[in-house]
């Protein structure tokens, strides 16, 4: 489907300071040098924000604002971005704050219902129009439906292999059974969270990503938003896994930068037995098309 959302009136105004030179964005050289520190602290709205509340009925949503920069740094205004892993929408509403078109796809029917809310709700009425498409099914289906060399970003928070398909912890249990919120994102077979093993998963992340750069146009880039965890007693170091996978795809890795989640509670895990850290950051790996 097609959302026609407003834009800022100025947001597609040419601004002040960019360089002629610069094909890639619209920051001028203060702004792009800023945001090329490779540490992040992330930002939110905060849990009682009133356009929190469609974002916190996912399991695991990432800031619209967080993505705002990634967008802001690989795209000018006009340009479309790709998010294959869309669930309630982050993307798009950043895409269309910033007057970017957007593309989502998504597995899950309640994510993609509440994704269409999001963006009718939260996105001020002054604005002119972008297109922002939700696309419902497998990504290695929807994929398909692009046509290719149409868009400029790739953006995305894929799942975690299936960390959220475990028995909920006491985190889980304080802040979302006891709230009846979502803590997985469903049994559907097709679901890369419902893969048993992890090497598979992280192959076949690969290949959906792979599927999706067709859709890219030639040097573009892509970045993930991914976290590293722990499963039965074992550190697993995601994002190092997923870039080098991709390696061997179209892709080199440009960048692997932190994102910092200043915000989360530290629990005492492990303590006083063994050492289990309380993993407080996310990885933005950063990689351009090749081939
Ligand atoms: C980490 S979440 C993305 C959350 C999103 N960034 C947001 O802010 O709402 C990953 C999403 O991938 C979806 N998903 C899993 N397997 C999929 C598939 N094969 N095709 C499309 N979407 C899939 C899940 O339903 C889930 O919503």
């Amino acid at each position: 489907m097609t959302m026609t959302t407003p834009i800022p009136p100025d947001a597609t105004a040419k601004p002040a300071g960019v360089s002629p030179r610069n094909k890639l964005n619209d920051l001028t050289a203060k702004e792009w040098m800023s945001e090329s520190v490779s540490v992040w602290t992330q930002r939110g709205l905060g849990a009682q924000h009133e356009h929190a509340q469609i974002e916190r009925q996912h399991p695991a949503p990432f800031s619209f604002q967080d993505v705002s920069r990634l967008i802001a740094m690989f795209t000018k205004s006009g340009m479309t971005v790709l998010d294959p892993f869309v669930g309630v929408g982050s993307t798009l509403k950043a895409a269309a704050l910033l007057g970017r078109n957007g593309i989502g796809i998504e597995l899950n029917p309640q994510f993609v219902s509440l994704a269409r809310q999001r963006l009718a709700l939260e996105l001020p009425s002054d604005l002119t129009a972008t297109d922002q498409k939700i696309l419902l099914g497998d990504v290695r289906v929807a994929a398909s439906d692009i046509e290719s060399g149409s868009v400029d970003f790739i953006v995305t928070s894929p799942p975690y292999w299936g960390i959220l398909n475990k028995k909920p912890d006491h985190k889980v249990k304080s802040e979302r059974v006891k709230n009846n919120l979502a803590t997985h994102y469903g049994d559907d077979p097709r679901d890369l969270a419902n893969i048993g093993d992890y090497e598979t998963f992280i192959e076949e992340l690969a290949n959906c990503l792979e599927l999706c750069s067709q859709s890219l146009k030639p040097r573009g880039h892509l970045a993930l938003v991914v976290g590293d965890f722990r499963h039965g007693g074992r550190y697993f170091p995601f994002h190092a896994d997923i870039a080098r996978a991709m390696e061997q795809k179209s892709f080199i890795l440009k960048a692997m930068n932190v994102l910092y989640q200043r915000h989360k509670r530290v629990f005492p895990y492990g303590y006083p037995a063994a050492y289990v850290s309380n993993v407080h950051h996310q990885n933005i790996v950063i990689m351009r098309k090749e081939l």
